[in-house]
């Protein structure tokens, strides 16, 4: 592999003993995937922030990199944490955690890394450009980076998203070259509709239909960011996608792609009804959590004027909204409204909080939430569409 004279000096610990560490690491990684350089990067996006996720481990991890000097030389942002800063008693937080997750935040801030912690760093601080290098590292994010905006990373890890934010550097090779952008197969869709639950239930039937790969899609329209962020993180979790195009609507498939051979995958009703109930696990639920990923502004709006004039009857039931600390800030007519019916918590999501102290039994209106909750927090879980779910609490 072939390194720049400074790339060398940074491994040789010559720009202090943080920088080394993350060249170490992405020399590896770059030695593990037949990359033959490293790239520069615009921005890099960071998942790990979770006390809940790293333990007292990636505490340690984080600790020694700020001892020894460790900065960020790009842009970066933070995924969720497993509390929301002020309101971590209203999430059933331990103080304990709540300290130790404090202090992780701190040790990101440390090296540069803005603290504000959300899965949609592109609808606040972190737009990628079209064609820019990234180095991203949250599943659902970092494939809307590659497919909405047409910027170039790959499935980063934790550890590898923050060694390329150090270096500014990632290594170069999966999707940051044009030969791997390109389709591996065409998803024909019957049957859809426009809501972003119809998204998410379309990226869970995708994932679990091809599981890996670049899939095409023929017959969608218009694609708005809620529901490229709804299909993205959809696929990401019921599969491995990481980049997907749509004929006319994605930048790399404005004019189209040539696909001609591929295999065509149909998804009709029958596909629809099987990721339902694949991922339907229970029918009465102890807490509904809406906003996987992050709810933007206009979802926070769609969802303050379905809850209007309603009243929350059911007080067995619990309701969290989940989006970024930049949206609430700009939705506080919506955020009085929502919060008659329960928190609108910035910056941590159902999964990264440590729910499963508390609660046993889940419903969501998004697919990865509805993979991983049973996973990650030991959830049954009820996933529907959002009207369906508010009418649990009436
Ligand atoms: Fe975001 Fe948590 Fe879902 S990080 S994508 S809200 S699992």
């Amino acid at each position: 592999m072939q390194l720049t004279r400074d790339e060398q000096a940074i491994l040789d610990g010559e720009k202090g003993a943080g920088a080394q560490k993350a060249m170490e690491l992405v020399t590896a990684l770059a030695k593990v995937y037949g990359a033959d350089s490293l790239v520069d990067i615009k921005s890099a996006h960071l998942s790990g922030a979770s006390y809940k996720t790293i333990g007292d481990g990636g505490l340690k991890y984080l600790s020694d990199l700020v001892d020894g000097g460790a900065k960020v030389s790009v842009p970066s942002t933070l995924n969720p944490v497993g509390m929301d800063r002020e309101r971590w008693k209203e999430m059933h937080i331990s103080p304990e955690f709540a300290e130790k997750q404090l202090r992780i935040i701190d040790l990101y801030g440390k090296m540069g890394i803005r603290k504000t912690c959300s899965c949609t760093p592109y609808a606040g601080p972190n737009v990628p450009g079209f064609g820019d290098h990234i180095a991203w590292a949250e599943s659902s994010a970092l494939s809307v980076a590659n497919s909405f905006f047409g910027a170039r990373t790959n499935r980063e890890g934790g550890p590898g998203a923050l060694a390329a934010a150090i270096l500014g550097k990632t290594a170069n090779y999966g999707y940051h070259l044009d030969e791997n952008r390109r389709p591996t197969c065409v998803i024909d869709v019957e049957d859809m509709g426009g809501s972003v639950f119809d998204y998410s239930m379309l990226g869970q039937a995708v994932g679990m239909a091809m599981g890996k790969g670049v899939p095409y899609f023929r017959g969608l329209k218009d694609i708005t960011i809620e529901q490229a962020k709804a299909l993205s993180a959809a696929m990401a979790a019921a599969g491995s996608v990481a980049l997907w195009h749509a004929e006319g609507c994605t930048p790399e498939a404005r004019n189209g792609l040539d696909v001609e051979g591929l295999e065509h995958i149909h998804i009709g009703k029958k596909e629809f009804d099987a990721s339902y109930d694949k991922l339907n696990t229970v029918d009465d639920v102890q807490l509904i959590a809406i906003g996987c990923p992050h709810l933007t502004v206009k979802e926070m709006h769609d969802i303050a004027a379905m809850l209007k004039g309603r009243k929350k009857r059911n007080k067995d039931v619990e309701i969290w909204f989940c989006t970024s600390e930049e949206v609430r800030a700009q939705c506080p007519d919506d955020v009085k409204v929502m919060e008659e019916f329960g928190p609108v918590l910035a910056d941590t999501c159902m999964v990264v909080a440590p729910i499963e102290s508390t609660f046993q039994r889940t419903a969501t209106n998004s697919a990865k939430a509805g993979n991983y909750l049973p996973t990650l927090c030991s959830q049954k879980v009820l996933f529907s569409d959002i009207s369906d779910l508010l009418k649990v609490i009436e």
